[in-house]
């Protein structure tokens, strides 16, 4: 069963002439971004809360500027992301792997702001040298509130055995030497009542650890951008931990940044016959929107309706290169344009050139004034320099 995205609304792209840019091509609102910049930005304002963006969902560096006039830095997933962070972003940055290197530590630490370690063993084997560097680095801790509230064990980092995060029970004092804070991530696409939920187990023994500490770090998977999400309520829960605790709160949302900001625009290359209509895509799932075949899930389509089902596959040998099957007014007609929603996040990180298939070319547009720049196309080296 594909899983259902919860975003998916067409917003202003709705009037977008598909054939103004080139196919494939992901195409970002900047208007629709600075719509939930500014909500994440009175979050910040109102909770008192530090809100960072997540790279790993949205790091499309054009856009630095705008996303760091609202938010207070960016949260990045190791060494290349905290340096991207650095380069292009403003504020903090801020970098967490489940994972580090030892030949990368002295670059990760001179370009973070907050260093957040998944073990005790690896914060006390990491200290000295952040130490010697002299720089005055946050020391994070990441703990596992060991109660899981996804969907899906493959997207609940608090799912059984789970290697993210030291499990809270295990975190005392001695853990805490040279900690400045804590942090945890285990929400995907989540209203505010999975969070309170996890507060509410978690409460009593961070309430215990908080005199050793300065912050918390409640991590992303809060979809605070989406029309229905309690934003008050949020704000009240900000500030109740801050009270309670006396804690500093940090959220890292990556999807709620860029949430229905995006759309993946393709045409159809050939129609196969067989059990109805196939149409050829130059858009693949698995090139480009991977989480259709890992979560997997069914990407809305800007305009569906009508009586004619239609697969939407891929141009890769890939037999499951198939995106889903989607209702047309008519049969497509080869060259016709078609755009996937909310694709802004998470497909542009995540895409590939197996098969030797174009990367998408990346547009900004401007609902507001319609401006549109088309600022990158792949080409044949974008390829051929992956191997060697
Ligand atoms: C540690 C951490 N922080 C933040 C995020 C961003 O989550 P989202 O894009 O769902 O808001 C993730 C996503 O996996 C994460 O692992």
């Amino acid at each position: 069963m594909a899983m259902q995205t919860h975003a998916g609304d067409p917003g202003a792209f709705a009037g977008f002439d598909l054939h103004r840019v080139p196919s494939p091509c992901f195409v970002v609102d900047e208007a629709r971004l600075e719509q939930n910049l500014r909500v994440l930005a009175d979050i910040q304002a109102r909770s008192g809360a530090t809100v960072l963006c997540a790279l790993k969902a949205f790091s499309m560096w054009s856009l630095a500027p705008l996303v760091s006039r609202y938010l207070s830095g960016v949260c990045a997933s190791g060494l290349w992301e905290a340096r991207l962070g650095r380069e292009h972003y403003g504020g903090i940055v801020e970098t967490y792997s489940a994972g580090y290197k030892a030949d990368e530590m002295a670059q990760i630490i001179a370009l973070s702001d907050h260093i957040i370690f998944n073990t005790p063993a690896a914060k006390t084997r990491f200290l000295p040298m952040i130490a010697e560097s002299g720089r005055d680095i946050h020391v994070g801790l990441r703990f596992n509130p060991g109660l899981p509230m996804g969907e899906d064990a493959k997207y609940d980092p608090a799912a059984p055995g789970s290697r993210l995060g030291t499990p809270l029970e295990q975190i005392d004092a001695q853990a805490l030497e040279g900690v400045d804070g804590l942090h945890m991530h285990t929400l995907c696409e989540q209203d505010l009542e999975p969070m309170l939920a996890i507060w509410d187990h978690i409460a009593p023994r961070i309430r215990t650890l908080a005199p050793h500490l300065k912050w918390i770090n409640f991590g992303g998977g809060h979809h605070i951008t989406r029309a229905d999400y309690d934003r008050e309520g949020l704000i009240a829960f900000l500030q109740r931990v801050s009270a309670e605790t006396g804690l500093h709160c940090y959220l890292e949302p990556g999807e709620a940044v860029a949430l229905d900001c995006g759309i993946l625009v393709g045409e159809v290359l050939d129609v196969v016959e067989n059990d109805g209509p196939n149409a050829i895509l130059d858009i693949s799932a698995t090139c480009h929107m991977p989480d259709v075949i890992e979560a997997p899930y069914r990407p809305a389509l800007l305009g569906e309706d009508g009586p004619v089902l239609v697969r939407l596959g891929g141009p890769s040998c890939l037999a499951g290169d198939v995106i889903g099957r989607y209702a047309f007014a008519a049969p497509p007609q080869i060259g016709s344009r078609i755009a996937f929603l909310d694709q802004a996040h998470y497909s542009m990180v995540k895409t590939t050139t197996f098969n030797g298939v174009r990367l998408p070319a990346i547009a900004i547009w401007n609902s507001e004034t319609d401006a549109l720049r088309v600022i990158r196309e792949f080409d044949y080296q974008d390829f051929k320099g992956r191997l060697s």
